[in-house]
């Protein structure tokens, strides 16, 4: 096939996703198809072959990269999302895998437009991919459908900052953005002054806030891909919880795959990531959250659409497990994903 890695983009996640797909490229050419990287954000190169034999995907990728200062004043001086002629050459290939993390790319956006230019994507539709993006609305559709999720409740910026008792909640409690992405925005308060801080910082970021009972307990995550549960990872920070220097920093966090649970608490968290899945209408892959107590009792935090797909991210350790390795598991999200364009 002829594909484009689109990774890149303007988010705080644009680093991450030039690894996911300057690895996602070359992976699927070691499977024998013409895939060519390209920054979603910034002009594509469509001056000769656009699906070469031969390709330079790490040359490639560090162009990209070079451009990373360039994001900032770019965004100030252009309306357009998309990078001149990245959807001239989306167009001309067989399918689009999305290596881009956060905001636009995860919110819907991008796969609303390609999907009014009959251009293929992997991942899910514009749909569940703007409801997942939200965590407030997805705690509505979780509570809804029969997911466990955090106690919580959403807060808007004109309704101003409040006292946990005028919430008739108790602390610790955990703030966070309703749309953020890789922990940023998001504040675990133990006391009424950190609570009081953490909703001024978050309300910095957006005008909408998810206020949730913190959860003590263990971390996990669960891909489902095509509807089915992939093996349960258990993800241990070192020190703290699971925030932006954890989730990137090699070392930080012992990731633990399949995760040391009995045989019952993981189909039980399986199913529910499937039954999560499942009310978000997702298609094709995603990754689900959950925070389990020493009890057995498990929460499901979020659904991430486009997660993270470099060779040690979650769900390339979770394939490992069915035996699966990381050229093969990029070449199934494609088949999964080609799978909503069948009907
Ligand atoms: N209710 C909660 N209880 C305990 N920890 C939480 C809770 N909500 C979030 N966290 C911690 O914060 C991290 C990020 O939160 P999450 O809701 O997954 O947002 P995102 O990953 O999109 O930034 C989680 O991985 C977890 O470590
Ligand atoms: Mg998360």
């Amino acid at each position: 096939m002829n594909i484009v890695v689109l990774a890149g983009g303007c988010s705080t996640e644009r680093e991450v996703s030039i690894v996911s797909g300057l690895n996602v490229c070359k992976a699927l050419r070691s499977r024998g198809h013409r895939a060519v990287l390209a920054d979603v954000f910034f002009e594509a190169d469509i001056s000769g072959e656009l699906f070469p034999e031969e390709y330079d995907a790490d040359a490639k990728a560090a162009q990209i990269s070079a451009q990373n200062d360039r994001v900032e004043e770019t965004k100030k001086n252009r309306r357009e999302f998309f990078g001149k002629n990245v959807l001239t050459l989306c167009r001309a290939a067989d399918m689009v895998f999305l290596a881009l993390h956060g905001e636009n790319g995860e919110n819907g956006k991008v796969q609303a437009a390609f999907d009014l230019l009959g251009i293929r994507y992997t991942g899910t539709g514009y749909l569940s991919s703007a409801l997942a993006m939200d965590k407030g609305l997805t705690k509505t559709l979780f509570l809804a459908g029969g997911v466990p999720t955090p106690r919580g409740t959403m807060r808007t910026k004109a309704e101003g900052i409040c006292t946990p008792q005028e919430l008739s909640m108790d602390l610790p409690l955990v703030v966070k953005t309703c749309c953020g992405g890789s922990s940023v925005g998001v504040y675990i308060a133990n006391t009424e002054e950190e609570f009081a801080a953490a909703m001024e910082q978050a309300f910095a970021y957006e005008d909408e806030v998810v206020i949730e009972e913190y959860i003590k307990g263990r971390e996990f995550s669960v891909a489902v891909v095509d509807g089915k549960a992939y093996p349960v990872i258990e993800i241990a920070p070192l020190q703290g919880f699971y925030d932006y220097k954890n989730k990137y920093q090699p070392g930080a966090t012992v990731e633990t795959c399949p995760a040391e649970l009995s045989e019952e608490l993981t189909k039980k968290m399986q199913h529910y990531a499937e039954l999560g899945a499942k009310v978000l209408f997702m298609e094709g892959y995603c990754r689900l959250d959950f925070m389990m107590r020493e009890d057995g009792s498990m929460y499901c935090l979020e659904a991430n659409t486009l997660p993270g797909m470099t060779p040690t991210s979650l769900i390339p350790q979770e394939a490992k497990v069915l035996g699966m390795d990381y050229p093969e598991l990029c070449e199934k999200l494609i088949e999964v994903s080609l799978k909503k364009y069948n009907n």
